[in-house]
C-alpha cells in the first residue's frame, strides 16, 4: 500500500534539499497541498536557498539549517514534526572535488547517512505498528557505485556489482550498503535508487553542463577531459523526481532501483549539441561558432569510461518512463541559464552565501 493512501495530509524530511536534486524535487512537490515538507540542508558550496526563494514562505515548507550527522538535531526535527518519510539527498557530490579531498565526502556520505539512519531508527522504532509498517526512508544513490562499462557490456541492472573508482562513488556504495543492512539487519523500511547523470535548472556549474552552457555564453574556454569519449547517461531532473516520488510511494521496501534516462552521449557530443544550441540563440557573439571554445584538457584520474542504466523494472514494476528527450531536456535546460541571469552571477559571484554568512555567520 503506497503511502499516498494511508493518509492524506502527510510530512517528509527531506534532506539536501537545498541542492541540485533536491530543491528540483521539492518544487516540484510543493505543489501538493496535502504535503508538508522539512527541509535539513548544511548549506555548503553547493546548497543555495534561491533555488527555494519560490516557496520559503509557503506553509507547508520549513528549512532547517543543519547537518544530517547531527544526530541529535535529526532526532529533534523527526519528533516534533512526526514525519512519514525521510528521503536523503544530502551528500557531498562532485567527483573532481572528491579526488582532491576524500575526507570530506566520508564525513558526509558515509559518516553522515550513518548517522540519519541511527537516528531515523530509533524514532521509527517507536511509532505505532501501523505507522511503523508504512514508514519510508529512500536514499538517493548513484549509478557511478557500480563502475565503469566497457563498449560491449549490457548497462547496470540492479544486479550490477558495486565497483566504485572515486572517493565520491566508494563514499556513495559506502552509505548505500548502510542502508541496505539497516533493512537487513534493523528492519528499517528503507529503498535505494541509483540513478544516471541529471541535467537541468539549478545545477551547480562546476557539473559539465552547466559548465559548458555559461563558460560558452561567456566566451571562455570549453574543458573536455581526455579524448571526450567517455560516455554518461542523461536524465532531465524532473524525470528523476518522478520516479523517486513513485518508488517512494510504490516501490517494494528493501529493494533497489536503477533510474536512467536510456540516452547514453559522449561527453564530446554533450559538449557539441550545447555549442550548436549556443549558435541558435547567441548568433551575433564574437565567438561563433561556439564549438571552436573546445578545448581538450587533461584527463580526470581514475576517469570512468562509461556509464549506462537499464532502467527495465522501475518502467515495469512502477510503469515510470521519462517525460523528456535529451533534444527538449537540454532545450529547456539551455534556456533556464539563459533566462536566470540573477541565479547565474549570484552563483558566480559568490552572492548567493553571503545571505547564508549574514544569517548564520561562517560556515
Ligand atoms: P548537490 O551537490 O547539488 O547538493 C547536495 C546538497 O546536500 C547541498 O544542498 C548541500 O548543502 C547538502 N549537504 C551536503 N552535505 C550535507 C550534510 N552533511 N547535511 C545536510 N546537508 C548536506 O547534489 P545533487 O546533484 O543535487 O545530488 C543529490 C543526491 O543525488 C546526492 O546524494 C547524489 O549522490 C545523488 N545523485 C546525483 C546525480 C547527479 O547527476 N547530480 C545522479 C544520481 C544521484
Ligand atoms: P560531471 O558533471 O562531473 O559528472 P560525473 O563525473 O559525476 O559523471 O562530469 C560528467 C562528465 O563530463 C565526466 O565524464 C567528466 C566530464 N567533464 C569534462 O570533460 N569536463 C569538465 O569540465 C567536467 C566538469 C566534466
Amino acid at each position: 500500500m503506497g503511502l499516498g493512501t494511508i493518509t492524506k495530509k502527510r510530512t517528509w524530511l527531506v534532506t539536501g534539499g537545498a541542492g541540485f536534486i533536491g530543491s528540483n524535487f521539492i518544487l516540484a512537490q510543493s505543489l501538493d497541498p496535502e504535503l508538508t515538507i522539512i527541509n535539513l540542508d548544511k548549506l555548503t558550496y553547493a546548497g543555495n536557498l534561491k533555488n527555494l526563494a519560490g516557496i520559503k514562505n509557503h506553509h507547508n515548507y520549513i528549512f532547517v539549517h543543519g547537518d544530517i550527522g547531527n544526530e541529535s538535531l535529526v532526532q529533534e526535527l523527526l519528533q516534533t514534526h512526526r514525519p512519514q518519510a525521510v528521503i536523503n539527498f544530502a551528500a557531498e557530490t562532485h567527483v573532481d572535488r572528491s579526488i582532491q579531498g576524500p575526507g570530506a565526502f566520508i564525513d558526509a556520505n558515509v559518516v553522515g547517512t550513518y548517522r540519519l539512519l541511527e537516528a531515523t531508527r530509533s524514532y521509527w522504532a517507536a511509532l505505532p505498528l501501523n505507522d511503523k509498517e508504512t514508514f519510508r526512508f529512500l536514499h538517493v544513490s548513484t549509478d557511478e557505485v557500480y563502475g565503469s562499462l566497457k563498449a560491449a557490456e549490457p548497462p547496470f541492472s540492479e544486479e550490477s556489482p558495486y565497483a566504485p573508482n572515486s572517493p565520491y562513488a566508494a563514499s556513495k556504495a559506502a552509505s548505500d550498503h548502510f542502508v541496505r543492512v539497516y533493512h537487513q539487519t534493523y528492519g528499517l523500511p528503507t529503498l535505494v535508487s541509483n540513478c544516471s547523470n541529471n541535467y537541468g535548472p539549478f545545477q551547480f556549474p562546476e557539473k559539465l553542463m552547466p559548465l559548458m552552457i555559461l563558460n560558452g555564453l561567456q566566451g571562455k574556454a570549453l574543458p573536455v577531459y581526455g579524448d571526450g569519449q567517455n560516455i554518461r547517461d542523461w536524465l532531465y531532473v524532473e524525470d528523476h523526481g518522478e520516479a523517486l516520488r513513485l518508488v517512494l510511494e510504490r516501490g517494494r521496501v528493501g529493494e533497489t532501483y536503477n533510474i536512467g534516462g536510456d540516452c547514453q552521449k559522449t561527453n564530446l557530443e554533450v559538449v557539441q549539441t550545447i555549442c550548436s544550441l549556443l549558435d541558435q540563440v547567441a548568433a551575433t557573439a564574437s565567438h561563433v561558432p561556439h564549438a571552436s571554445l573546445i578545448a581538450f584538457v587533461e584527463d580526470r584520474p581514475g576517469h570512468d569510461r562509461r556509464y549506462a542504466i537499464d532502467s527495465t523494472k522501475i518502467r515495469q514494476e512502477l510503469n515510470w518512463r521519462p517525460k523528456e528527450t535529451f533534444d527538449s531536456g537540454l532545450r529547456k535546460t539551455v534556456h533556464w541559464y539563459l533566462s536566470h541571469p540573477e541565479w547565474v552571477s549570484a552563483v558566480q559571484t559568490g552572492a548567493y552565501r553571503d545571505w547564508v554568512k549574514q544569517h548564520y555567520g561562517q560556515l
